[in-house]
C-alpha cells in the first residue's frame, strides 16, 4: 500500500514521458499539414522547414548528402530549400527563383511540372493508383505500343520498371537468357546505374571498388575507339570466353557529355553483328529528345539489339524506366514470362505520365528544340572557352547534353557555386569531377539561356579575378619568405 502511495506521488512530480508512437503521429499531422498545402506558411513556419529539412538531413537522410552538392556547399548556402518548378524555373521556399540548367540530372527534358503530364497523371490518380497485378491496365498496353512505334528498327516488346539501373539489369538479364553466354563489354567512363549488375558494367573504379567482387565476366574498352573494342572481342573470341553483349552509352552522360567520333556508333554496331554479340545501348539520359534526336542512336542509323530508357520518360512528373527489344529476342520469356517482374513497374500514374511525355516531345518536337538551343549554345559557350582558356578547357556536349570541362574539379566547384548565387542551377557529372553539365528542359526559352550565358559569363571573370589574386598572394608569400 505504502509502495502504491509513493509511486502515485512521484508520478504525480514528474509526469510519465508521452508514448513515442504519439509524438510521432502528431509530427506526422503537423508535416501532412505542409505537405497537403492545408497550412498557410508565414516567415517563421518556413524558417523552421529550413531548420527541420537541414537537422533531418543530417540525422536521419544519408547524412554526407548534404555537404556533398557542391554547388550549395561552396556557396554555403544551405539554406536553399527547394519548393516548387514550373517549366525552367525553380523556386526554393523563400521565394528565390533559379533558371533550371541541371533538369534533375535529364529528368525534366519537358520542364517541371508540364501542364498536360501533370493533368494526365492527376487524372489517372483519380482512377487508380497502382495496378491490380491481375486486371490488364490499358496504359501499359497504350504506352508500350507508342515506343514500339516511336523506337527505330525491330525494337517492339518492352518490360516497364521506375529505375535506370532497374533498365539496365532487365536489359543484362535478357542478353544472357538469350544468347545462354555470360560475358559483357562495357566501356570506360560508361555509366549504368549503381545496383549491382548495372555496377558491374560501370566503368569508374571509385563507384565499383568498395562493392567487389561484382558480375565476374565484365571486360572494358575505351570509349569512342573501335579498335580497341574490335581487340576485345577478337581476344574474347581466341581465347573461348563467351560475350553476350556489349553495353555503352551513345553519349556518355555522366562522364561528362563526351561525344564518340560519327563513325564509332555505326562501326561497333557492324562488329557486334560480326561476332554475334548483342549490342544494348543505354539511353536512359540520352533518350526523349535529349541529344537532339528523340533517341540518340538515330544520329548515326544504328539500331540497338536491347535499348533502356528511363529519366525523361516519365516526363518529369514520375520515375519510368523500360527496357526494350525485338520479337525474336523477347521470345525467350514467352515461356515464363515471371522470370522478370515487378511490383511497382509500369504503373498507370507511371504509364498515365509516360503517355503525356511521348505526347509532348512530339507536338512540341523537343528533339527539334534541343537541337537548335543546343548548337547556339555550344557556340556562345565555345566563345567563352576562348576568352577564359585558362580554366574551362573544353566544351562539348550533343542537343541539350552539354560538359564544361574545368582545369580541375575545385574551380569546377567555384564555377558551380558562382552560378548558383547568381541564380543559375548546374551541378557536376557523377563520374568526371571537373566537368559541369548544362543540361536544362529541352523547351527553355532562348531569353532564359542568355540569361544564364550572362551569368555564367559574369562567373567565369569573377573565379578568374580571384584566383589571379590568389597566385599573387601565394607568389608574394613565397618571395617574403624565400
Ligand atoms: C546512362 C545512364 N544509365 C543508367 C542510369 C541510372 O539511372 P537511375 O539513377 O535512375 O537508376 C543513369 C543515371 O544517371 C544514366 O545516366
Amino acid at each position: 500500500m505504502e509502495e502504491r502511495v509513493q509511486t502515485s506521488s512521484a508520478a504525480q512530480a514528474a509526469p510519465a514521458p508521452r508514448p513515442k508512437l504519439e509524438l510521432i503521429r502528431e509530427k506526422s499531422a503537423e508535416y501532412l499539414e505542409v505537405v497537403s498545402g492545408g497550412k498557410r506558411l508565414e516567415p517563421a513556419d518556413k524558417d523552421h522547414i529550413i531548420q527541420r529539412t537541414l537537422e533531418n538531413f543530417d540525422d536521419y537522410f544519408n547524412r554526407g548528402y548534404l555537404h556533398y552538392r557542391k554547388s550549395v556547399a561552396e556557396a554555403e548556402d544551405f539554406a536553399a530549400i527547394e519548393w516548387t518548378g514550373q517549366g525552367s524555373i525553380i523556386e526554393d521556399i523563400k521565394g528565390r527563383k533559379f533558371i533550371d540548367c541541371l533538369g534533375g540530372f535529364g529528368v525534366y527534358n519537358m520542364g517541371i511540372r508540364h501542364p498536360k503530364i501533370v493533368a494526365a497523371v492527376e487524372a489517372q490518380l483519380q482512377r487508380m493508383p497502382l495496378s491490380s497485378q491481375e486486371l490488364l491496365d490499358p496504359l501499359r498496353g497504350f504506352l508500350a505500343e507508342l515506343l514500339g512505334e516511336l523506337t527505330p528498327g525491330d525494337l517492339q516488346e518492352c518490360f516497364f520498371i521506375s529505375n535506370g539501373t532497374d533498365a539496365v539489369e532487365g536489359a543484362l538479364k535478357l542478353a544472357r537468357l538469350y544468347t545462354k553466354k555470360p560475358g559483357f563489354i562495357s566501356t570506360t567512363g560508361g555509366f549504368h546505374g549503381k545496383s549491382m549488375g548495372s555496377l558491374s558494367v560501370m566503368g569508374r573504379a571509385v563507384y565499383r571498388k568498395p562493392f567487389q567482387p561484382l558480375l565476374s565476366d565484365v571486360h572494358f574498352v575505351d570509349f569512342g575507339d573501335a579498335k580497341d573494342l574490335e581487340r576485345e572481342l577478337k581476344k574474347m573470341r581466341d581465347t573461348g570466353q563467351d560475350i553476350a553483349a556489349v553495353i555503352l552509352e551513345p553519349v556518355q552522360g555522366e562522364a561528362g557529355a563526351v561525344v564518340p567520333p560519327d563513325d564509332y556508333l555505326p562501326r561497333v554496331r557492324h562488329l557486334c553483328d560480326e561476332y554475334e554479340v548483342l549490342l544494348i545501348l543505354d539511353e536512359v539520359q540520352t533518350g526523349m529528345g535529349r541529344t537532339g534526336k528523340a533517341f540518340a542512336c538515330e544520329h548515326w542509323n544504328v539500331v540497338p539489339d536491347i535499348l533502356c530508357l528511363g529519366k525523361a520518360l516519365g516526363g518529369g512528373v514520375m520515375p519510368l524506366s523500360c527496357f526494350m527489344s525485338t520479337p525474336k529476342i523477347w521470345k525467350v520469356l514467352e515461356d515464363n514470362p515471371f522470370l522478370h517482374s515487378t511490383t511497382f513497374g509500369g504503373n498507370p500514374l507511371a504509364c498515365a505520365a509516360g503517355i503525356a511525355a511521348i505526347h509532348v516531345m512530339l507536338a512540341e518536337d523537343l528533339p527539334a528544340q534541343a537541337a537548335a538551343k543546343g548548337a547556339r549554345l555550344l557556340k556562345h559557350l565555345r566563345a567563352l572557352q576562348a576568352l577564359h582558356p585558362e580554366i574551362l578547357r573544353v566544351v562539348r556536349g550533343k542537343g541539350l547534353l552539354i560538359g564544361l570541362e574545368f582545369a580541375d574539379r575545385f574551380i569546377g566547384y567555384r564555377v558551380a557555386a558562382g552560378l548558383f548565387k547568381r541564380g543559375v542551377l548546374v551541378a557536376g557529372t557523377l563520374l568526371n569531377a571537373r566537368t559541369l553539365r548544362i543540361e536544362p528542359a529541352l523547351n527553355i526559352s532562348d531569353e532564359l539561356l542568355d540569361q544564364m550565358l550572362d551569368r555564367l559569363a559574369d562567373t567565369l571573370k569573377a573565379v578568374e579575378r580571384q584566383l589571379d589574386r590568389e597566385t599573387r598572394e601565394k607568389m608574394g608569400k613565397e618571395r617574403s619568405s624565400g
